[in-house]
């Protein structure tokens, strides 16, 4: 197993969880700093929507890192960003007054995508909390949002083994047992899957076409996957 991990796990072992919007509410000020090593990775995102998409859905959206370089060359698409940091959400605000963006702060799993409204959907560095399970449902929500030929666009880091993702939704879960924390709860605590378990749940919620788009140089651990919904 990499060594950083296994440190890591060691060093926080007795920490107690935080839950989502209380970790990145209580982080705002250094966050954009601390994600910056993502830039590129942002710039290829924003390369790789379609000039034909008209409305955005990003989940997961936070203070908007990968708006800023999409905006950067779309100055004009209309962007529906759902967070559950209301912290976040307001920090996006200030960066782009005057753009067509319709905020909500709620839980992507509840918040109601509607049926064709997107021409694409983004979720950047925001699924490695949860199960095969639960990104099954959103995924199907996902795929029912899109219009034909619609694309979902996910960026986030996965699990390097099987061995791996087991170690770390176990230990989240004694996590949750030691602290008295409802699995319905939201904690930050990552749990990727690993890249063919997260293809097997894009495509267990409708999508046809489930492709790896690839992975940065020198960067093994973040693919950035790419999913469409066929024409009709
Ligand atoms: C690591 S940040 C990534 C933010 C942004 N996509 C970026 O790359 O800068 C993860 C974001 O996902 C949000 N998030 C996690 N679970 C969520 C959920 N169930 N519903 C809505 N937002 C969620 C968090 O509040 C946080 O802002």
């Amino acid at each position: 197993m990499d060594q950083e991990l296994w440190q890591w796990l060691v060093e926080t072992k007795d920490e107690p969880l935080e839950g989502m919007a209380e970790f990145f509410d209580a982080r705002l000020a250094e966050y954009e700093t601390h994600m910056a090593r993502w830039r590129q990775h942002y710039q290829w995102m924003a390369e790789l929507l379609p000039a034909t998409v008209t409305d955005l859905l990003d989940l997961g959206c936070g203070s908007g890192l990968e708006l800023d370089a999409i905006f950067a060359i779309r100055p004009r698409l209309r962007v529906t960003g759902v967070d559950l940091s209301a912290q976040m959400l307001a920090k996006l605000r200030q960066k782009h007054v005057g753009k067509a963006l319709h905020l909500v702060c709620e839980d992507y799993f509840r918040y109601e995508m509607g049926e064709s409204c997107f021409d694409a959907v983004i979720a950047f560095e925001t699924l490695h909390h949860f199960s095969a399970i639960q990104k099954e449902t959103l995924f199907a929500k996902i795929f029912r949002c899109l219009r034909p030929n619609g694309i979902f666009l996910e960026c986030d880091y996965i699990a390097q083994s099987r061995e791996i993702e087991e170690l770390l939704f176990a230990e989240c879960a004694r996590r949750r047992r030691r602290d008295g924390i409802d699995e319905a709860v939201f904690v930050h605590f990552d749990t990727p899957l690993t890249l063919a378990h997260e293809m097997d749940a894009i495509r267990a919620g409708g999508f046809q076409t489930v492709e790896l788009v690839g992975f940065l140089p020198g960067d093994a651990h973040t693919p950035l996957i790419r999913a469409r919904k066929c024409g009709l």
